[in-house]
């Protein structure tokens, strides 16, 4: 028998941990949707069958994370001018029987740094530590917001090189340079940022990121990190010891969460609720079991 369409999930592997699952649960509680959110595991075998299905499923919406954000653009029929930019997907939508592609990363990551920090993109010149699939979403959206000067700063230099030249051709706007974490490169970049975001994976769980010459940024910089597990990771601390003004990573959680609660049901997002639920969840997930 044919569910009613009112379910959402978020799909990837692993995906135990995730959070969307209590932020837009109380979302729907909080504007009184007849919806829940769920998370659903699955390797990448298994995509074909789960988008053969879909339809029937009585799922409205997905949310996908990693491994997948790329993996699921076969099975779409339509994609965002974003999410095509981009080319990854973090939210899909049914919408009169045809899958759409969304990314909201990005976009969110844009909104988290005006809600929570009042810093605007344009005409900035912006230092990006990393070149994989965050930094590609975020840069991307930092583009389309006006950014005047991208650096991508990357262990590989060569996949620095590589993202920056693919951008240079898609998005004119802003000039886009790369290189390596070395110092003396490092230095120069740093020098003239007015936002420095660690999108690397190098900083957690022991996978520790070279010393950086954070004293060469300017005063009035913001350092951020994509990382919300822990808050104050240690480019965070080290960033606040020198009395630079800093930023987490839940804020894009929030906010990329905000944008396909809209784009799935056309209303405006209850923050507030959502937020409170992430901190509560957050709370939850890290206390001993
Ligand atoms: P994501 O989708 O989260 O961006 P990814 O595509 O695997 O993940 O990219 C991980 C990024 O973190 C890469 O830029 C990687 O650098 P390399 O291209 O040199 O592999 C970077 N990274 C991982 N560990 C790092 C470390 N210890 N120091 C610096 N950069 C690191």
């Amino acid at each position: 028998m044919k569910q009613s369409p009112s379910y959402f999930a978020i799909i990837g592997d692993p995906v135990s941990h995730s959070l969307s699952p209590a932020m837009h649960n109380a979302a729907f509680k909080s504007l009184k949707l007849p919806y829940a959110y769920g998370k659903i595991a699955l390797a990448k075998r298994q995509l074909p069958s789960f988008f053969k299905g879909f339809a029937e499923s009585g799922l409205l919406g997905i949310n996908v994370t990693v491994p997948h954000k790329e993996n699921v653009l076969k099975y779409l029929d339509r994609l965002s001018p974003e999410a095509r930019l981009i080319g990854a997907v973090n939210t899909v939508q049914l919408s009169k029987g045809k899958l759409i592609g969304h990314n909201t990363d990005g976009a969110g990551y844009v909104k988290s740094l005006w809600s929570e920090s009042k810093w605007k993109p344009s005409g900035k010149k912006i230092v990006i530590l990393g070149a994989g699939g965050a930094a590609r979403g975020i840069v991307t959206a930092l583009s389309l917001a006006g950014a005047k000067e991208i650096i991508i700063a990357n262990r590989t230099p060569k996949k620095a090189s590589r993202l920056a030249q693919e951008l240079r051709v898609k998005l004119k706007e802003t000039k886009w340079l790369a290189c390596s974490l070395e110092e003396a490169d490092l230095l120069e970049a740093f020098e003239r940022a007015d936002l420095l975001v660690n999108t690397s994976s190098g900083g957690m769980q022991g996978n520790a990121l070279p010393p950086l010459p954070l004293q060469a940024l300017p005063k009035k910089a913001l350092v951020a990190d994509i990382v919300y597990r822990p808050a104050q990771t240690p480019l965070l601390k080290a960033a606040k010891a020198k009395k630079l003004k800093t930023q987490g990573g839940l804020g894009m959680l929030l906010h990329q969460g905000a944008l396909a609660f809209e784009i799935w049901t056309g209303k405006k997002a209850p923050l507030a609720a959502m937020k409170r639920a992430l901190n509560r969840a957050l709370k939850d997930s890290a206390s001993p079991r």
